[in-house]
């Protein structure tokens, strides 16, 4: 059988080139070596709060910009979460199979609800709706960053936890990643992961960014007080900027320090810059055709829609009927 790889991006912010070369290119690249379910998780967005108007088009363009990307909607299922209701009925049971202290645990809870005023219970719930996302289509991989781990981690408890109390129900998904792209660090401050929900405009590249403003971003990043490249004794700044050079344009190593050994940081810029727009571009060109015709980004959303549903709710019939909850007689 070919194994399912399963992932989800939030419909919230702005995708970056971070999403790009550490997520998204990745799920491009691996997409048909496994059957490929790609969700757009809208009910993970509103565990913050989120501006109707807003959120209603995110999450239309973060659908075009996966077609535009390259995920092939030929072969994978693009997903919009709150369209499949079998992700929020399985997240219900296995919260009640879920202990409190395991969520209380979760760093991003704790980090999101430090920052919150008050805090939605959804915030508290959110790991356990992202282990029905994988535990519904039974999904063998789940490629997702370093800081998604303690999720998936829990994912994995809750599943065993649930096979455990009710009998085999549920496939283990793996922790082991397919090759993880580039880290991406944020322009402004390179000790911090890129960020969709950064403020501040030096922050992030947009992969919808327009041409001019990309450079700016670019050209007004952090560097280090050498007078040039330095491999030896590089600060972060540097090493993000030539990180994201590499990952776009593919060059090896050697390659890099040949090219950039003692440039000027104005002209190591100039090139990240003119590489990166040279690589966003067919992308964007690609993301204004699709976008241009909404019923057929609709099509695709629900072509994937009713391909996943039959999987999903057979797995919600089988949590039920393991857990005693009412199945009809016949
Ligand atoms: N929590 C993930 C993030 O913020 C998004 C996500 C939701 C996800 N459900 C998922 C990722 C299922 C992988 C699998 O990045």
């Amino acid at each position: 059988m070919i194994p399912r790889v399963l992932s989800g991006i939030q419909p919230s912010g702005n995708l970056h080139i971070g999403n790009y070369l550490g997520a998204l290119g990745n799920w491009v690249k691996i997409q048909h070596q496994y059957e490929s379910i790609f969700c757009i998780v809208d009910l993970h967005a509103i565990t913050v709060y989120q501006k109707p108007e807003e959120l209603r088009s995110k999450i239309r363009e973060i659908a075009g910009i996966f077609v535009a990307a390259g995920i092939d909607p030929e072969h994978s299922r693009i997903v919009v979460q709150s369209t499949v209701p079998a992700h929020a009925e399985l997240a219900w049971l296995l919260t009640c199979v879920t202990p409190m202290g395991w969520l209380e645990r979760m760093t991003q809870f704790k980090a999101k609800a430090a920052a919150q005023e008050s805090i939605g219970d959804g915030l508290f719930q959110y790991p356990v709706l992202m282990a029905a996302d994988i535990l519904l289509y039974q999904a063998n991989v789940v490629p997702v960053g370093e800081d998604q781990m303690q999720h998936l981690e829990l994912a994995r408890d809750i599943a065993q936890r649930f096979n455990s109390l009710y009998g085999d129900t549920f496939t283990m998904p793996a922790t082991k990643l397919p090759s993880v792209g580039a880290r991406i660090m944020g322009l402004d401050d390179p000790t911090a992961k890129m960020s969709k929900s950064a403020s501040g405009s030096g922050h992030a590249v947009a992969l919808l960014d327009p041409p001019d403003r990309i450079k700016k971003t670019i050209m007004r990043a952090t560097t280090d007080s050498n007078p040039g490249v330095d491999f030896e004794t590089m600060g972060p700044g540097v090493a993000n900027l030539l990180a994201i050079f590499q990952a776009f344009s593919g060059w090896t190593d050697d390659a890099m320090r040949t090219n950039f050994s003692g440039m000027r940081y104005g002209d190591l810029k100039k090139q990240v810059a003119e590489m990166t727009i040279s690589c966003l571009e067919p992308m964007q060109k690609r993301y204004q055709e699709i976008t241009a015709d909404p019923e057929y980004l609709d099509g695709i959303l629900q072509r994937g829609a009713d391909v996943v549903t039959p999987i999903a709710n057979a797995t919600v019939k089988l949590v039920k009927e393991r857990m005693g909850i009412y199945t009809p007689a016949r």
